[in-house]
């Protein structure tokens, strides 16, 4: 079984561009979220909005990288009207039953808190991690998130070898 696998929606890429970072530092496999019947233009803008008002859960197309097969499953989105996508809402409906160890991702304008907290119930998961960053976060780099993030997500150091018993000295035995 693999470590980790990154899984995303994102509409206008800021939520692609943090998951590759993410799947970069973490050597893990990558895994975008596409919807069934995408819409664009504003009335696709409506679209998003009244499916997270809504919690709907708009058609998606299926995984390429199965959830089943990765220790850990970090899954992520944009904020929309301070709740979760409906793509990502639609990833974690669906697939909560293949979900092992989860950590999750939002990319937003101010805040996202929410997001993350929709993000758990909907798989009923304690996340490892969360991780929430502003799109000026994101444009600029956001190391000092990404690296705790990252940090939180890395096996746990092996503990130190036990000290060897103290034998009788060689001294002392003579
Ligand atoms: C329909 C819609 C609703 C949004 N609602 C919020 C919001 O409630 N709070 C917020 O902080 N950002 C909100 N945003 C901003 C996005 O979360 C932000 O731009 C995000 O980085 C977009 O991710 P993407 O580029 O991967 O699609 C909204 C954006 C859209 C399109």
């Amino acid at each position: 079984m693999k470590d980790n696998l990154v899984v995303f929606y994102s509409r206008s890429g800021h939520t692609r561009r943090l998951a590759q970072r993410l799947a970069a530092r973490l050597d893990a496999d990558l895994d975008e979220i596409h919807e069934l019947h995408p819409h664009r233009g504003l009335l696709g803008l409506a679209r998003c909005l009244y499916d997270a008002l809504l919690g709907r859960e708009p058609p998606i197309t299926a995984p390429t990288q199965p959830p089943l097969g990765y220790a850990r499953v970090i899954v992520g989105g944009p904020v929309w009207a301070d709740h979760v996508a409906g793509p990502v809402r639609s990833y974690l409906t669906r697939h909560a039953d293949e979900l092992r160890h989860v950590a999750f991702f939002c990319s937003c304008a101010h805040s996202g808190a929410q997001t993350l907290a929709d993000m758990a119930s909907l798989c009923d998961r304690e996340p490892d991690a969360t991780l929430m960053m502003t799109v000026r976060q994101i444009d600029e780099g956001g190391a000092v998130a990404l690296d705790a993030f990252v940090t939180a997500l890395q096996p746990a150091a092996a503990p130190a070898a036990p000290a060897p018993a103290a034998g009788p000295s060689r001294d002392r035995a003579a």
